[in-house]
């Protein structure tokens, strides 16, 4: 009597336990695991790459980078003042990691960035004496700069922020070096020496405030004089620089719709939702906007209240069902940094601030933000 009994709890026992083995082995098959799993079939999920993440990154760090993004963008190092200070120097060593951390990670990369007013040297626009030089010197030197990076990344690259940020919010051309040198041709220049230094790649037009109709207006019609100069151009960034209540979703959607409509792809390049109060009530991403650090201004610097944790996430959720529904508009989503403490907007518009951007937190732990946008795909399945 007593074997029978032993035999019975041991099959009982034996049987539960497979379930349950079963029931796991079903789980892990069916639910995915990580972002650029869940969201493979909608669109490339992506980050930025700092010089922490490439030299100085913890192996948690490496593996979440890894595990989690289909596509990494270099967040400085390919931009002109590193991979090219001086006439005669290219700087290719970090790129060159970059580019092959993602080949090991089976990851694209997407360039940043070709010709952007910030972050580019003064020597770029000027003579020996410190004055501008003339159209034909300056478009000599893109093609000088743009033939050697973006030629030497030529097939390993998926595409290039050909030009960043050339509008102002109404629409107007920004006062930049370069158009202070050759106006809008600067623009089509860049397009032109891109597709001929890697004729493969997407090449994109990028910018922030994109929510701003006369600015993404602005965008549509600088794509549009590419296109009918005969020039390539795929597609259109919207950097997704924004905050927990703005901008609504209505004009985030009216925006990918324009682009669309124009016949161009849509990526959303560089996506944080800021958490800190904007007392000066900047908008966008202009990097000479600041304003003094003070504790009214970084009130979250010992930790983040639960109730702006969950704003922070509905925020997200609400942005990724709008990805969704555009998903055969939306190319790529990219988050600007991997995790919290890496976010430039600890340090732009002011110095030194503790902010919650991004969907990992400084622990390198997913955040409510990022079980929102696991749970609708998971919801979708
Ligand atoms: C930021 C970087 O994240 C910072 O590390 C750097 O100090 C300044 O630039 N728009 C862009 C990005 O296109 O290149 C900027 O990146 C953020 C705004």
């Amino acid at each position: 009597m007593k074997m029978i009994k032993t035999y019975i709890v041991t099959v009982f026992l034996g049987a539960l336990m497979w379930s349950c083995q079963s029931d796991q082995g079903q789980h892990e098959d069916e639910t995915p695991q990580s972002l650029r799993e869940a969201y493979a079939d909608d669109f490339l999920i992506g980050t930025a790459l700092g010089y922490s993440q490439l030299i100085a990154s913890s192996e948690k760090e490496q593996a979440l980078i890894a595990a989690q993004f289909s596509v990494v963008t270099p967040e400085n190092m390919m931009k002109w003042e590193r991979i090219h200070p001086e006439p005669y120097t290219f700087n290719f060593g970090l790129p060159d990691s970059l580019i092959e951390l993602a080949s090991r990670n089976n990851q694209k990369v997407f360039g940043h960035t070709l010709a952007w007013h910030s972050q580019t040297p003064d020597w770029l626009f000027e003579d020996s004496l410190g004055n501008l030089i003339d159209t034909a010197t300056l478009f000599a030197r893109m093609e000088h700069h743009i033939n050697n990076v973006a030629g030497r990344y030529k097939g390993k690259i998926l595409g290039w922020d050909v030009v960043n940020e050339a509008l102002n919010n109404d629409g107007s051309y920004r006062n930049s070096k370069y158009y202070q040198i050759a106006g809008e041709e600067f623009i089509f220049k860049a397009f032109e020496y891109a597709a001929k230094a890697d004729p493969n790649a997407e090449l994109y037009y990028n910018d922030y405030s994109m929510n701003v109709q006369s600015k993404v207006d602005g965008a549509v019609e600088i794509a549009t004089k590419v296109r009918d100069k005969g020039l390539r151009i795929d597609g259109i960034g919207m950097q997704g620089h924004w905050g927990i209540d703005r901008p609504s979703i209505d004009l985030i959607e009216q925006s990918i719709l324009k682009i669309h409509d124009a016949g161009f792809k849509v990526a959303i390049t560089e996506l944080d939702i800021d958490v800190l109060p904007n007392p000066y009530r900047i908008e966008g991403a202009n990097i000479s906007d600041s304003f003094e650090n003070n504790a009214e201004a970084n009130p979250y610097a010992d930790g983040l209240p639960d109730s702006v944790n969950q704003a922070h996430a509905q925020r997200y959720e609400e942005l990724f069902k709008l990805f969704l529904k555009h998903k055969d508009k939306i190319d790529r989503v990219t988050f600007w940094g991997v995790h919290d403490g890496h976010s430039w907007k600890n340090d732009w518009p002011a110095r030194g601030r503790t902010n919650y951007c991004l969907v990992f937190d400084r622990n390198l732990d997913p955040k409510l933000a990022y079980d929102k946008i696991m749970t609708l795909k998971s919801e979708t399945h």
